[in-house]
């Protein structure tokens, strides 16, 4: 397995990189790259841990170095938020940025599986897949909005209100990832009751998960060492399961579901070749089905910038 992190200097680039030089198959192959001068430096600190993985430092002007022969190609370069800032103001930015490294990706490793993870996620995806589509190569099995996060903020969030243990914690959580349209399915959690006013108390805190760090943090940044072990999971489960493992996550995929958005995230069944099934994501309660009914037009919006940027 080859795998490239394409801003691997930033806050979730060095967390993951480091997660994936320690919990990569033996033999694999990671890629760093990053437009930041230190990111050579990143690769020779990671390549002094003793793990069987092979770690490649690559600068600017190196990304076709970094891509080719990749298997899964990992995106978390751009810029994040400030404390006042949505992450659709991150667009002017991270747009051009998500467009020309995918270009990259269809140039040099068409065929490997990408997770988006800069944002806003709703809309970089939507950039990613035009930009393959433009170049001819865009299957949408293989193109991933990176959403896990919201997955383990969910899970954590119910065992500390629970008092249960977060191993044994499963959350569904479905749509995108900003605000509203970050969807947790709290009617869905096995073995876990919840009143009325925790439900829309913990809908609430997921959803602004990302702004209370990006508050904490004061200006210097948004999450990144839960990101970092968010999209370490997501990666390892997508290796795990193009090695034949039965592996299930959340994330952000096209749909073709003209009920819900052209992009949504669902628990989808990976495999060898990416998506290898996208699997239903049941009955909603009364207050689900209104919170979905109420974002959808604005996660659409969303996705339809992305396309409107590629396509003019
Ligand atoms: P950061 O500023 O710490 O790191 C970003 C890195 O990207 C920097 O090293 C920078 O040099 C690099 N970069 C910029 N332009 C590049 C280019 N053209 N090619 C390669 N590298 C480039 O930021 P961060 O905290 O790591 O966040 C990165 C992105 O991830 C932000 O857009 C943020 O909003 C997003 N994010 C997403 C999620 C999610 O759940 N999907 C969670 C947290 C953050
Ligand atoms: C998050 O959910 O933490 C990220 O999307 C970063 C942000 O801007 O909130």
């Amino acid at each position: 397995m080859k795998v490239a992190v394409l801003g691997a200097a930033g806050g979730i680039g060095q967390a993951l990189s480091l997660l994936l030089k320690t919990q990569l198959p033996a033999g694999s192959e990671l890629a760093l790259y990053d437009v930041a001068p230190v990111v050579p430096g990143v690769a020779v600190d990671l390549s002094h841990i003793p793990t069987a993985v092979k770690v490649t430092g690559h600068g600017k002007d190196d990304l076709g170095d970094a891509l080719s022969g990749c298997d899964v190609v990992l995106i978390p370069a751009g810029v994040p938020r400030k404390p006042g800032m949505d992450r659709s103001d991150l667009f002017n930015i991270n747009a051009g940025i998500v467009k020309n490294l995918i270009e990259g990706v269809a140039d040099h490793c068409p065929s490997a599986c990408v997770g988006i993870i800069t944002n806003p996620v709703n809309t970089t995806v939507a950039i990613a897949a035009e930009t393959l589509k433009a170049k001819g190569v865009y299957d949408k099995n293989k193109l991933f909005g990176v959403t896990t996060l919201d997955v383990i903020r969910a899970e954590t969030f119910v065992a500390e209100l629970k008092g249960l243990d977060v191993s044994s914690v499963h959350v569904p959580v479905i749509g995108g990832h900003s605000g509203t349209t970050i969807l947790p399915l709290l009617s869905q959690v096995e073995g876990v009751s919840f009143n009325d006013e925790e439900v829309a108390s913990l809908t609430t805190r997921i959803q602004n998960a990302g702004t209370e760090v990006v508050e904490a943090k004061a200006g210097g940044g948004s999450a990144t060492l839960s990101m970092g072990q968010a999209a370490a999971r997501f990666c390892l489960s997508l290796v795990a399961a193009m090695q034949g493992e039965n592996v299930v996550e959340y994330t952000y995929v096209q749909t073709d579901d003209s009920d819900d958005a052209a992009f949504f995230s669902h628990p989808v069944r990976l495999g060898a070749n990416g998506v290898e099934e996208i699997l239903p994501y049941g009955e909603l309660s009364a207050f689900e089905q209104k919170a979905k009914d109420d974002m959808l037009e604005g996660l659409r919006g969303d996705i339809k910038i992305g396309v409107e940027f590629v396509n003019g």
